[in-house]
């Protein structure tokens, strides 16, 4: 079979760990795969960036969107970021010249995901989106493959890792929040845009993205009820400890009587939960379903590694020859849900 052909757009944190993958593991991938997964071209702003990957073999784009269009790829990798601009406008190109597209951007679905998948489907195409929740966790493949026999009745968990490396780290080391802020900042687990971090609104996309998959509903991200860390101190987090709680954003979405309920905020949990164990840019994520009960995911949520890990994953899903629809079923059929006013945690 012929090679799978990937143009990747954003040569970041994720974008070179991508490209590692493919040059360190090619065998093991194309063993998997049932074919080759080669890279043919790449784009990012600047083109003489150290990127701790050789590119000399790979064609440059300078434009993403030229990238996305060109005859000789397959697939559309895009690692660039944003809701809107050229993540958009690339993403867009690739299904109108009909590629199918990876892409680790929840700000990007969580906005524009439903009007995105009906281009894709359109076209007889897909997005493929693992990386985009809960990073290094197959949660969306949980969903979607594991526990597709199952009606899905509650998600919640841990969605953002720089939040939970900055709750935890102030509490254990006793640091205050700008030097954990920064510390998160070096290890490359902040969105370019911070403030999508710490105010709950990159965990908020990645809720209302799971939420959809596991419900069958329209991605609504203006239904999610939002409250980020920003507010939260030193001294709520030592009140909370006294008390045998941890602080944790905590995101829920389940369907209620009243409609869709969906809420990010911070939440007490009591501190020897498995939840209140959680340490670090770590992730979980808790799904029920009526015939499997409840199943518990953690793992790295952030980073490198675990977010290319991901989109390797959807990959190698593409390259097999999987037709799945980008939230699992078809757009058309995907309910409205009309949003629940949250109740009290
Ligand atoms: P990053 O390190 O900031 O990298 C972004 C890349 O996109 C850079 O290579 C940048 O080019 C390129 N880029 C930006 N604007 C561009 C444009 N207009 N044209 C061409 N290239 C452009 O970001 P990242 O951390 O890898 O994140 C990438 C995506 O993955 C985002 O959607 C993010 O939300 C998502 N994600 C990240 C993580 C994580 O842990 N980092 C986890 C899950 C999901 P230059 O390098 O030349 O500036
Ligand atoms: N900034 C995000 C986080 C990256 O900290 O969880 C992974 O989506």
């Amino acid at each position: 079979q012929a090679p799978l052909r990937l143009g990747i757009a954003g040569l970041g944190t994720v974008g070179a760990g991508v490209i590692k993958i493919i040059r360190s593991q090619a065998e093991q991938i194309a063993a998997r795969s049932g074919r080759a997964v080669e890279i043919t071209a790449v784009s990012a702003r600047s083109k003489d960036k150290d990127r701790g990957v050789p590119l000399s073999s790979y064609a440059w784009e300078d434009d993403p969107v030229k990238l996305a269009a060109r005859d000789d790829i397959d697939v559309f990798v895009e690692l660039m970021g944003g809701s809107d601009g050229p993540a958009k406008a690339a993403t867009e190109a690739a299904l109108a010249a009909g590629k199918d597209v990876v892409t680790a951007n929840k700000a990007l679905l969580a906005i524009h995901g439903h009007a995105l998948a009906a281009q894709a489907e359109n076209n007889g195409k897909t997005i493929r989106f693992e990386a985009a929740v809960a990073g290094g966790i197959p949660v969306m493949k949980s969903l979607t493959e594991g526990l597709a026999g199952n009606e899905i009745t509650r998600v919640m968990g841990v969605m953002n890792g720089t939040c939970n490396y900055i709750l935890t780290r102030m509490e254990s080391a006793g640091l205050p929040y700008a030097e954990v802020f920064e510390e998160a900042n070096k290890l490359g687990y902040l969105e370019a845009d911070p403030t999508l971090d710490v105010g709950g609104i990159d965990a908020g996309h990645k809720l209302a993205l799971l939420a959809a998959v596991a419900f069958g509903t329209q991605v609504n991200f203006n239904n999610v009820a939002l409250e980020g860390i920003d507010n939260v101190t030193i001294d709520d987090i030592r009140q909370a400890a006294d008390m045998g709680y941890r602080i944790k954003l905590l995101g829920v979405a389940q369907m209620t009587g009243r409609g869709q309920e969906m809420r990010m905020s911070p939440c007490l949990v009591p501190a020897a939960s498995p939840l209140g164990q959680l340490e670090g840019a770590t992730n979980m994520v808790v799904l029920e379903g009526n015939r499997v009960g409840q199943i518990v995911l953690r793992g790295a949520g952030a980073g490198e590694g675990p977010t290319a890990s991901a989109v390797m994953s959807d990959v190698i899903e593409l390259a097999r020859g999987s037709r799945i629809k980008t939230f699992g079923v078809p757009v058309d059929s995907l309910q409205s849900a009309p949003a629940a006013q949250a109740s009290a945690p």
